[in-house]
């Protein structure tokens, strides 16, 4: 019996991204990216992994996309790897990158999977960090001039476009925390790396709009849930500054062509430099926005987390526990961030571009996972979703993040989020139980009993 059944022509589908999967780090020309050059460098990755072979789906992508046709996927959500098609960044391109994402798209259509299509997943070319990186505002200029480059090749086929993810982390971890590539810790040249990857954002959809390429165009961001851990003023202050940290700071440029007063009073000289006309270029009209959700986060005011003096603590639903992240597992902050966007930012058509968990997966004598634990996760995000279309908001969409175990950042191969299991002994991919309980879901379009 379904219990929950989905809009007609809901969107079903998993992610990926290029450097997490992709493996093949210098082949056939690709330049050399700030996570080739990150995790090539001692002590930034947990084990000193690289993704140098990932899960080589460079050179098993036929196998992958059999494998993805196999699960019911109606969509697949995966990024393009900016030095593999411009290796220095700008200048020439790399027709052998352009022809492997090319083989994907096709490959996919002929399966009936409709391609997603990121242009940004945290790959910026180390020639362009060699002359600042994100902080240096030409770098929304050359992102655009690499977009067209794209859409000029697959804009014939894919009709959906994600100009990038998660800008937020790739501006704060990347410059400010320094957890991930390039590796800076330096606030204020986060702050105004934020402003030019919205910018560059902005002017990748410029380019889409006026080159007329048919399809929908829209950026992803990881927005979580807070929740103040008292309602003790100064608590209730520092949840105020997280959200507008890590939510208003991005939607607001993009829905209301501004950043968030308070915040930007709050950081003082880190402040971004703000060009004329700058809004105008980011708060161009988007088909969609696409919603990474994982945390929920309780905030209390502590003196010693700078820059917002808030500290941040997982909040998980009664019996949850935390995910092998240490994060916590919370489904009704899903809805309640479907809710704000819808309320707060117009409610704009929504795909929930990423969500997902790792856990501790034990494998059987036959690579077999029988993961319930992520089922249970993924029903009860559904679920969340569910309430929050019942409630107005405009969900088109369901990503899991991810379709296979990949490199996971700063932490390297031990978390393992994927629905398919690798073995990176032998990079065989065996589909979990949860693989195969996400095929019934897609296959009636609602979650069973
Ligand atoms: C997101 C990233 C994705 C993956 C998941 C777990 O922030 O977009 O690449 O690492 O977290």
């Amino acid at each position: 019996m379904i219990e929950r059944e989905f809009p007609e022509g809901f969107v079903w589908g998993a992610a990926t991204s290029a450097y997490q999967i992709e493996g093949a780090w210098e082949e056939d020309d690709k330049g050399e990216s700030i996570w080739d050059r990150f995790t090539h460098t001692p002590y930034h990755v947990d084990g000193g992994d690289t993704g140098d072979v990932a899960c080589d789906h460079y050179h098993r992508m036929q196998e992958d996309v059999a494998l993805i046709a196999s699960l019911g996927l109606k969509t697949y959500r995966f990024s393009i790897s900016w030095p593999r098609v411009v290796p220095q960044g700008r200048g020439a391109v790399n027709e052998e990158g352009l022809d492997f994402y090319d083989r994907l798209v096709d490959e996919l259509l002929a399966a009936d999977v409709v391609p997603t299509v990121n242009l940004f997943h945290w790959e910026l070319p180390q020639a362009l960090q060699d002359v600042g990186g994100w902080p240096n505002r030409e770098c929304a200029d050359w992102f655009a001039e690499y977009a067209r480059v794209v859409f000029d090749r697959l804009g014939d086929r894919v009709r959906r476009w994600i100009t990038g993810n998660e800008a937020r982390v790739a501006a704060f971890l990347g410059y400010g925390s320094g957890l991930h590539a390039p590796g800076i810790c330096d606030y204020t040249q986060a702050y105004q790396a934020l402003h030019h990857l919205l910018l560059a954002h902005g002017r990748a959809v410029q380019v889409f709009r006026e080159g007329a390429y048919p399809g929908e165009i829209g950026a992803v961001h990881d927005l979580a849930h807070f929740v103040p851990a008292s309602d003790r003023a100064e608590d209730v202050a520092a949840c105020h500054r997280a959200y507008e940290q890590d939510v208003a700071q991005l939607l607001g440029p993009i829905f209301k062509k501004c950043y968030p007063e308070g915040l930007h009073a709050w950081i003082g000289p880190m402040k971004p430099q703000i060009r004329e006309g700058d809004f105008d270029i980011i708060g161009q009209a988007i088909d969609f926005l696409g919603v990474n959700y994982y945390k929920t986060h309780k905030v209390s005011f502590d003196i010693g987390q700078a820059p917002l003096k808030a500290r941040s603590e997982p909040v998980s639903a009664p019996g949850w526990g935390r995910t092998e992240m240490g994060w916590g597992v919370n489904p009704a902050g899903l809805k309640a961030v479907l809710l704000d966007v819808k309320e707060t930012y117009g409610n704009p058509p929504v795909y929930v571009t990423e969500n997902g968990c790792a856990f501790p997966d034990k494998p059987d004598e036959r690579g077999f996972v029988e993961d319930w634990a992520r089922i249970n996760y993924l029903r009860g995000h559904l679920r969340a979703v569910h309430d929050a279309i019942q409630a107005g908001a405009d969900v088109r969409g369901y990503l899991v993040w991810s379709l296979m175990d990949n490199f996971e950042w700063a932490m390297g191969y031990g978390p393992r989020f994927g629905i398919v299991r690798v073995d990176y002994e032998t990079l065989v991919r065996i589909p979990k139980q949860s693989a195969l309980w996400y095929r019934e879901v897609i296959a009636n379009n609602g979650i069973t009993v």
